[in-house]
């Protein structure tokens, strides 16, 4: 194991009724103004909203609203949140929503104290924010696992970059599993997508040898498969759902990376897809996954012939390692159709006069796993996934 320091300071509420049982003692901590930031109005619909502002007027808040935060959300919506939040005097931004709330709130809570332009700040000057405006969470989609994380994902528009920034961490974070109910199933499923994606993201990074990290990440992997399973027949499976919810912040809460150094190059080539296309995150990410793991598992057979066996139940008997490695790739592309998720850019929605050369070359390419790869495999990747 190599040497690590490990800090997870968002206290999380896990399980239904938590927002009733707990929110408004946790208001006391924080001043009178409160800046709740949703997005297109889901809550609305769903109840949440009722209940969240029922308790906020119970506590005595002022409450500012900010919504209309969109998925994949921009920076100019960022800087409305900031200022909203400088106007009021917020002490506290309450994020209801999903990743896309989540991070643009993480951003708000960061520029909202920075005297000056946070992209420049940190794309630029290479720094990180320190003052924060504090932020709790309540999760009403889950897969991102951006409540126990400081990184947000932000698309700058006029840079076409859809980019990380480093914001706040949550104090608090509310994971109900009831509130995902009303999400549309096709949300649900690219969401828990995500989570695998995440895991997958952290397993094939470095050192690839054996380490708790990757056995409690094995476990992971395995959990949100046969979750997913189990809410295809069955969508509204509490158990399942709940499993799913905290699979997704036990991916992106650091426990799976300790240790480790991470790959995340699918991640960086789907986000400059977002950037261009506006695509959904989980769904890019599983058109482009068996595709980039095809042109990279043989630089490391090893370590995808342990994902064949030991996440997809690979019968190893008579296979070769490049041959196991292959059948790992294609479980999980066979996996991806049987959920239901999106296996080409076509049935994605992409346009095909997409420039899909300045995606690859815009992209940031990692260390990478087993292989680094180059603007011109990014773009055969692409090609490839069309
Ligand atoms: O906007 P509303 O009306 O609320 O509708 C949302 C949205 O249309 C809807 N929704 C959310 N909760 C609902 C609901 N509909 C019905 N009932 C509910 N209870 O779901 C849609 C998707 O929401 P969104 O927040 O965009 O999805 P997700 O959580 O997948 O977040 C995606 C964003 O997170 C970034 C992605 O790149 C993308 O921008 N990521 C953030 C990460 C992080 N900070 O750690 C890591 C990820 O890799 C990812 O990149
Ligand atoms: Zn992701």
């Amino acid at each position: 194991m190599n040497n690590f320091i490990f800090e997870n300071t968002t206290k999380v509420y896990f399980g239904q009724g938590g927002v009733k049982e707990y929110l408004e003692s946790l208001l006391a901590n924080y001043g009178s103004n409160v800046l709740l930031a949703y997005g297109g109005g889901s809550i609305k619909r769903n109840g949440v909203y009722a209940e969240v502002t029922d308790i906020l007027h119970r506590a005595g808040k002022n409450v500012v609203e900010f919504s209309g935060i969109m998925s994949n959300p921009t920076y100019a919506k960022v800087q409305e949140g900031a200022k909203l939040a400088k106007e009021n005097h917020v002490d506290l931004i309450l994020a209801v929503g999903g990743g896309s709330v989540s991070d643009c709130c993480k951003v708000v809570s960061a520029q909202a104290m920075l005297g000056e332009d946070l992209w420049e700040f940190e794309y630029a000057k290479h720094d990180r924010p320190s003052k924060f405006i504090p932020l709790g969470t309540i999760v009403t989609v889950f897969g991102t696992g951006s409540e126990m994380n400081n990184g947000a994902v932000i698309t700058h528009e006029d840079k076409k970059i859809k980019g990380a920034l480093w914001g706040a961490q949550a104090d608090f974070a509310f994971l109900d599993p009831n509130y995902s109910m009303s999400v549309p199933f096709k949300q649900v499923i690219s969401g828990a997508f995500d989570t695998l994606s995440h895991a997958m993201e952290t397993y094939f990074g470095k050192p690839d040898e054996n380490n708790l990290s990757d056995d409690i990440n094995e476990a992971v992997m395995r959990s949100t498969i046969r979750n997913i399973r189990v809410l295809l027949t069955d969508h509204n499976n509490y158990a399942a759902r709940s499993e799913l919810a905290w699979a997704s912040a036990m991916a992106e809460n650091s426990i799976l990376k300790i240790g480790k150094v991470t790959d995340f190059q699918c991640h960086m080539l789907e986000h400059q897809l977002g950037a261009y296309t506006n695509c959904n995150h989980g769904a890019g990410l599983a058109v482009l996954h068996p595709v980039l793991y095809r042109h990279i598992c043989e630089a490391n057979t090893a370590r995808f012939a342990r994902f064949a066996v030991n996440v997809w139940g690979i019968d190893p008997e008579g296979k070769t390692e490049v041959e196991l490695a292959h059948a790992g790739v294609e479980a999980l592309a066979a996996f991806i159709k049987e959920i239901g998720l999106p296996t080409t850019f076509a049935e994605l929605g992409i346009p095909a006069d997409t420039d899909f050369a300045a995606i690859a070359k815009s992209t940031v390419r990692t260390g990478g796993c087993c292989k680094e790869l180059t603007d011109d495999e990014l773009l055969e990747i692409l090609n490839e996934c069309r």
